[in-house]
C-alpha cells in the first residue's frame, strides 16, 4: 500500500471525476474513498478514463453502518464495486465500529479468502473494540484508519497496533485545518528550514513515524504539494519537538462519546 494516498471524503459527486483525475495525473496512486461518500461512481470514471494500469492502483472504500451484518455487507460490497467499476478492491474497511459489526467482519474474511478485497481492516476502532474484535475473529485487520495528526498523535495506540501487526491510517492528516494548525509556529518555523510548508512537516512527520496518510484537497497545486515529502527527513529532535503538539483527544469527533454512537448509528446513505 503507498504511504500517501489521496482522500476524496466531502468532495461532492460532481467535483470528485475532475479532482480524482488531476490527483492521479500529478501522481497519486491509492485512492481512499467510501459508500457514505456518495463519490464512488466518480471515483470509478476517473480510474477507467486515466489509463492507468489497475495493478499500479491502490483502491480503498468502506462499509457504511446501515448496510453491517452478514448478508447486507455482501451485498453492500457488491454495489460497491459495480459503482467502482472495479472487479476488486484492494482494501475495504469497516467505516463504523456501530451495528453489527461481527456480522460484517465474517463477510469480509470471505471477500478477502476469495480475492474480492485483497486487504480487509476497520476504521475508526478504539483499542478495546478492535482487540475484541481480533480475539474472536480469524483475519486481523490489516489497517485501521483513524483520526492522527499532530494534535491528536495517538503514539500508545499506534505501538499496541503494531503489536499485532496493524498499519495505522491517519484520516484527518492536516487535522482538517482545525485549531490553527496552518498557521502553527512550530510547524511554520521547521518548514522554514527545510523550504516546505506545515501540511508537508506534517504529511512528513506521520510518514515518518510509520502512518499512512490520505490529505485531501480539490486543488491541484495543494496535491502536488502534499505528495512531495520524500525528499528530506525530519531530524530526532524535530520529531521530539513536534510530538509536544500532541493534545491528545480528537479535533474533529470522539468515537468514544455515545452522542457519537446515536448520530453516526442513526445516520442512513443512498448506498
Ligand atoms: N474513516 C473516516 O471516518 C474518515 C473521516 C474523515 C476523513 N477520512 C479520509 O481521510 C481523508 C483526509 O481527511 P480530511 O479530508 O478529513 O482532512 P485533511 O486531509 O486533514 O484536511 C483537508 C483540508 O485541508 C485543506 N488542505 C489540504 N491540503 C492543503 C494544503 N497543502 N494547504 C492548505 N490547505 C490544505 C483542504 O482544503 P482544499 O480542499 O480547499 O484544498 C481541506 O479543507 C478524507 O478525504 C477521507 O478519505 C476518513
Amino acid at each position: 500500500m503507498p504511504a500517501l494516498g489521496y482522500g476524496v471524503f466531502q468532495i461532492p459527486d460532481d467535483e470528485t471525476q475532475r479532482a480524482v483525475e488531476a490527483a492521479l495525473a500529478v501522481g497519486y496512486r491509492s485512492i481512499d474513498t467510501a459508500a457514505a461518500y456518495q463519490n464512488e461512481r466518480a471515483v470509478g470514471k476517473a480510474l477507467a478514463v486515466s489509463g492507468i494500469p489497475r495493478d499500479e492502483l491502490f483502491v480503498t472504500t468502506k462499509l457504511w453502518v446501515q448496510d453491517q451484518g452478514e448478508e447486507d455487507a455482501k451485498r453492500a460490497f457488491d454495489r460497491s464495486l459495480e459503482r467502482l467499476g472495479l472487479d476488486y478492491v484492494d482494501l475495504y474497511l469497516i467505516h463504523q465500529p456501530f451495528g453489527d459489526y461481527y456480522g460484517s467482519w465474517r463477510a469480509m474474511e470471505q471477500l478477502h479468502h476469495s480475492g474480492h478485497a485483497r486487504a480487509i481492516g476497520v476504521s475508526n476502532f478504539y483499542p478495546d473494540r478492535l482487540i475484541d474484535l481480533i480475539l474472536h475473529n480469524e483475519v486481523t485487520p490489516a489497517i485501521n484508519q483513524v483520526e492522527t495528526h499532530v494534535f491528536f498523535q495517538r503514539k500508545d495506540y499506534q505501538e499496541l497496533m503494531q503489536e499485532r501487526g496493524i498499519r495505522i491510517e491517519s484520516w484527518g492528516p492536516l487535522a482538517e485545518g482545525r485549531n490553527g494548525f496552518f498557521d502553527n509556529e512550530l510547524l511554520t518555523e521547521i518548514g522554514d528550514t527545510h523550504g516546505k510548508s506545515v501540511a508537508q512537516i506534517a504529511l512528513r512527520w506521520l510518514v515518518q513515524r510509520g502512518a499512512v496518510v490520505i490529505p485531501k484537497t480539490i486543488r491541484p497545486e495543494r496535491m502536488s504539494e502534499n505528495l512531495d515529502i520524500f525528499d528530506f527527513i525530519l531530524t530526532d529532535d524535530e520529531m521530539a519537538q513536534i510530538a509536544t503538539l500532541d493534545t491528545g483527544k480528537s479535533v474533529v469527533i470522539d468515537h468514544n462519546d455515545p452522542k457519537t454512537a446515536q448520530h453516526l448509528g442513526g445516520t442512513r446513505f443512498d448506498t
